[in-house]
């Protein structure tokens, strides 16, 4: 028809040209794609971590009492006091495959029947330090001194009971850790856990011969 057998014109009879709006059309892409890119992002990034959550949920540490050795435990019933020489020695086990431990601290409190006697630093920020994963490592802690101590009747019949029989003691000693757990450099999480070790230790003062320590594992409280 008429169309097809004109020469078309120069700008195809269209009168001048306004500039195609490429600009609104380039925007509008740009913005769909960036979406796009956000989206798959998003998906990315929680598959990532709930992989990683699964992978590396941080698995709490195992906490034991290995040795210990009593040297001083008197209870003076007119004064009060309670002299003491304990040297505890502990190992604590990191059981996770990829995550690192580091001690933020580490402080130990030591009870006699419910009484508490001492409270020692077994780790701070002066002798801190990174475990690596699936690794054990020792410490130690010694509580030396002498405590004011309000013990009543019953707990010191108590007192005199496990004097008399051997000399073996229940001490019960609570340990706070606060741990950062590490994936290489990174902190996946920190958290605060309590060990609770209950020990029967025997008095081996003036050279005497006990019973060698039973190492017991301490329940390691996680709470968060
Ligand atoms: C306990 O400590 C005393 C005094 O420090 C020491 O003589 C003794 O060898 C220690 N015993 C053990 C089993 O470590
Ligand atoms: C127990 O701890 C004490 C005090 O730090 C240390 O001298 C001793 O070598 C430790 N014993 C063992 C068996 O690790």
């Amino acid at each position: 028809m008429a169309d097809e057998k004109q020469p078309p014109l120069m700008n195809g009879g269209y009168g001048p040209l306004t500039p195609p709006p490429y600009n609104q059309h380039r925007s509008r892409n740009c913005l769909c794609c960036f979406f796009k890119v956000l989206i798959t992002l998003i998906i990315l990034l929680g598959l990532a971590s709930l992989i990683s959550c699964l992978i590396l949920r941080p698995r709490p540490l195992k906490f034991s009492v290995t040795n210990a050795n009593l040297t001083q435990f008197n209870y003076n019933s007119d004064k009060k006091t309670l002299d003491y020489n304990l040297v505890l020695n502990f190992t604590a086990r990191n059981p996770n495959k990829k995550l690192g431990l580091y001690y933020d601290y580490v402080e130990a409190n030591a009870f006699y029947q419910d009484v508490w006697f001492s409270l020692i630093d077994v780790i701070n920020w002066e002798n801190s330090f990174r475990q690596s994963p699936k690794s054990t490592i020792e410490m130690s802690g010694v509580f030396k001194g002498q405590q004011v101590l309000f013990l009543d009747e019953s707990q010191r019949s108590q007192f005199d009971l496990e004097k008399n029989n051997h000399g073996v003691f229940n001490i019960f000693v609570g340990l706070d850790l606060k741990i950062r757990y590490k994936l290489g450099r990174m902190t996946v999480t920190k958290s605060k856990s309590k060990a609770k070790c209950p020990i029967k230790v025997a008095l081996s003062g003036d050279g005497k011969i006990v019973s060698p320590f039973e190492p017991i594992e301490c329940d390691i409280d996680v709470k968060g």
